[in-house]
């Protein structure tokens, strides 16, 4: 067994939104989703293990500051898996840093979730084939399953669904620009957001219904290289996924003012012939795609409406590093 490992894996958005999860085991989505992962937003997650000996669980500090609660039960219950996998017994000390603002609203579960699978597994002394990473990932987290890959992903509903790569890192020069709204991280998480949505929103059966074709055209305009297309479909996804929610009882309104005012200087960047194209998470934050060459005078424009603005271009899949000098080799 190896003791310890560290991997790095980036964060990524959803262009075809994942919303709602099917009544199957194992953290399935409703929807199929295809995403761009995002290079420069990284999480570096360390696994060191120990003797069951001293008595103690899994331990796991973020950031620099110790957890417990649910973010710990979840590092566990991923942990318990891999251990069962491996057949081993020993606890794990988890170090997990993101490189990024946690303002920016990707601080989200999915490059911890892949970061960990990978880095908990190597530490295990297992080498999982890539689907079987992205299946471990989504168990944890379900936009944690395309974390794995680099480049554009899909993730389907199929039982035991593992994301597959769609195009590779270097098939397309856009970007992402991030347009983080608001210091304060507070907002209702996807998990809890996602299953009263299915529960008590009446807009939730349109939308199951709705999202495969409208997935089908987002993987087809990613094939394509066609922006256009991909934007205004991309846009599409997260409108609908946002009015589902705000159908549900009581009702998720994550938009802030400065969401639709970042919307409509985006809407203000078409009509000036730039091709850029909003989407929004779980959160007030709005994410702008773009060509490359056009992302840092899109994030200059929108800098007066955000406190924060980040561009991300295409980034890679979740890799093995050796640990940073500060970190315990063992
Ligand atoms: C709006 O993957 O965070 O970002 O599987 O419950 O952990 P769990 O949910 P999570 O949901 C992501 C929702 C989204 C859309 C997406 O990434 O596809």
């Amino acid at each position: 067994m190896s003791r310890a490992a560290t991997a790095i894996a980036c964060a990524n958005i959803a262009l075809a939104k994942y919303w709602g999860k099917r009544a199957a085991p194992g953290n399935v989505p409703a929807t199929p989703s295809v995403s761009m992962t995002l290079a420069g937003l990284e999480t570096r997650t360390t696994v060191t293990l120990r003797d069951l000996a001293d008595g103690r669980g899994d331990t796991l500090v973020l950031g620099g500051a110790p957890q417990d609660g649910r973010p710990l039960a979840r590092a566990t219950k991923l942990l318990d898996e891999v251990r069962a996998l491996a057949g081993a017994t020993a606890r794990a000390d988890v170090v997990s840093a993101n490189d990024f603002p946690t303002a920016s609203g990707l601080a989200s579960s999915a490059s911890g979730f892949a970061a960990l699978a990978l880095a908990a597994t190597r530490a295990y002394g297992l080498d999982l084939a890539a689907p079987e990473l992205s299946r471990l990932a989504r168990r944890a987290s379900a936009s944690a399953a395309r974390s794995v890959f680099g480049g554009f992903v899909a993730l389907g509903t199929e039982d035991d669904a593992a994301a597959e790569p769609l195009a590779p890192e270097g098939h397309w020069d856009v970007a992402i620009v991030v347009a983080a709204t608001t210091l304060d991280r507070k907002s209702l998480g996807s998990t809890e957001a996602m299953e009263r949505t299915r529960a008590t929103s009446p807009f939730y059966a349109g939308w199951i219904a709705d999202a495969p074709a409208l997935a089908a055209e987002i993987r087809a305009a990613v094939l394509a290289r066609d922006l256009e297309r991909l934007g205004e479909a991309a846009e599409s996804s997260a409108l609908r996924m946002h009015a589902c929610a705000l159908g549900a009882r009581p009702p998720i309104l994550y938009w802030s003012p400065a969401t639709v005012a970042l919307l409509r200087e985006v809407e203000a960047l078409r009509r000036e012939g730039v091709g850029a194209y909003a989407t929004i998470d779980a959160g007030p934050h709005v994410k702008v795609l773009c060509r490359r060459a056009d992302a840092e005078a899109i994030a200059a424009r929108l800098a007066p409406l955000a406190v924060r603005t980040i561009v991300a271009p295409v980034g890679p899949g979740a890799r093995l590093v050796e640990p940073a000098a500060e970190e315990p080799a063992s």
